[in-house]
Parts: C-alpha cells; structure tokens; sequence
C-alpha cells in the first residue's frame, strides 16, 4: 500500500518536510519498483539512492537542529548514523558478502524495514523538534 504524506508529518520547517516527502517517495518507488521488477537492480539502486538521500537530509537537518538550539541534538545525529550504518549493513549483506539472496521476501523485509524506519525517525523523533524549531532565526538560511 503506497505510503501518503499526512499534515501531522509537517515538522514547519520547509527543508525538513520537503525531504521527508522525499524520502517517503523513494520507499513508494522501490516498492513498486519490487512488484515489477523483484531483483538485485531493484534493491541495489535504492539502498544506494536512500543511503545518499538520507545523508544528505541528516546533514541538513543536523545544521537546523544546530541553529536553533535543539536540546537532543547529540542522540539524534548518534539515531542518524545508525540508520546510515544499518542501510550500508543491508547493503553489505546483499551485495558483497552475499549472504543473504535477494527474493520476493527479502525485498519484503526490506520495505518492512524502511517503512518502521521512516515511521519511527518522522514520527517518534523529528517531530520532537517541531515546538523547538520556532527558535530557528529568521535569517537562517542552508548552504546550498
Ligand atoms: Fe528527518
């Protein structure tokens, strides 16, 4: 079932939100992707195009929290590179040492996995920072 963008995910911060849409767009993508094409192409180019998604997001979001103060600044960037470090583990499994074959019920897990992910890290984490993001200056602006 595709994932779809509730309001209650807004953190109000436009960069934030823009790429947690993202991020839910890549999840539908490899879902669908797996119902046509149920193989190592499939898993390969999206554990690749999350892992770089991802950090660059954490990077953009770190810099937020950073800027306005955020009191768990430190566990949650720790949270971000386990979830970078479990994407390159699956990556590992997959793909260099093989020990698991990519099937119909590995590309199953796999969407369990990114869905708690994505469920757990926009739902239980980042919308913690929404109140604490009204303390972002209004002169803050991302390097691009
Ligand atoms: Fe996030």
């Amino acid at each position: 079932m595709t994932l779809l963008w509730r309001e209650e995910m807004c953190v109000g911060q436009v960069d934030i939100d823009g790429d947690h849409r993202q991020l839910i767009a890549i999840i539908n993508d490899f879902e669908n992707m797996a119902q046509r094409l149920p193989g190592d192409r499939t898993l390969h180019e999206t554990l690749i195009g999350l892992h770089d998604y991802a950090a660059i997001h954490f990077d953009r979001e770190e810099a937020i929290q950073a800027a306005c103060h955020y009191p768990f600044h430190a566990p949650h960037k720790q949270q971000h590179q386990e979830l970078l470090a479990s994407i390159k583990a699956m990556a590992r499994r997959y793909f260099i040492d093989r020990t698991d074959p990519v099937t119909k019920e590995s590309l199953a897990e796999v969407s369990r996995f990114l869905r708690h992910w994505l469920v757990d890290h926009i739902i239980k984490s980042d919308l913690r920072m929404r109140e604490h993001l009204k303390n972002l200056p209004p002169s803050f602006r991302l390097p691009d």
